[in-house]
């Protein structure tokens, strides 16, 4: 099933969160979507991690929190059904992966179009995939930063809408990179944020 991408919306967005970690992008974001400036409301958070730090996050913000446990399937495309219907289910409009460690399948990101963003911790195009910031490190690189874009069916591939950029320090260690970098993942998403949701009520 498609998404109806020529609707334009008066209502609130209904936004999901897709995390498997910590959740500080996903905390960040509500905070945001909260403003009474964001047309926008979070209406369903899901998570593939039965034990991820996130869950209690959204405890505290009272959003509910669907656990779709991607071991308790016997095939990729399988979890991305079940996603696939849980999102439908609760009418959502925008997907946001923040912190989400799994791909998804094709057929799962082609339904979604340009209704599923990504935030990744490097400059894209530049380390796609996992350990960006020890990448960056030992390509002696002296910028470094994150991707907020539109998914594509190719790992980390697809439109961007926003990066951000920090200096790497002679003295970095990956963790402390990584420290600066999601400082600027907290700011990018949000900024991507407000510019899908105004792109997406038509201005
Ligand atoms: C972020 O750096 C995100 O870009 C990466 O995983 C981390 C998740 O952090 N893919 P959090 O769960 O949002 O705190």
């Amino acid at each position: 099933m498609k998404t109806d991408m020529s609707a334009t919306k008066s209502g609130p967005i209904r936004i999901a969160i897709l995390f498997s970690g910590r959740g500080s992008n996903m905390q960040t974001l509500a905070n945001h979507i909260a403003t009474p400036q964001v047309n926008a409301e979070f209406v369903l958070a899901v998570t593939n991690r039965p034990k991820a730090g996130g869950i209690e996050v959204c405890e505290k913000l009272g959003v509910a929190c669907l656990i779709i446990d991607h071991e308790e399937f016997d095939s990729r495309a399988a979890f991305d059904a079940e996603l696939d219907k849980a999102l439908r289910a609760a009418h959502v409009d925008l997907i946001c992966c923040a912190g989400f460690m799994r791909l998804l399948n094709a057929d799962f990101v082609n339904g979604w179009p340009d209704r599923l963003l990504n935030i990744h911790p490097s400059l894209l195009p530049k380390y796609k995939g996992l350990h960006t910031h020890k990448r960056a490190l030992e390509a002696g690189d002296k910028e470094h930063g994150c991707t907020v874009h539109y998914m594509r069916p190719e790992m980390d591939d697809g439109p961007v809408i926003v990066q951000k950029t920090v200096p790497v320090l002679d003295s970095d260690t990956p963790d402390s990179l990584a420290a600066r970098v999601i400082e600027q993942e907290h700011i990018a998403y949000s900024d991507a944020l407000d510019v899908v949701l105004k792109k997406m009520a038509g201005n």
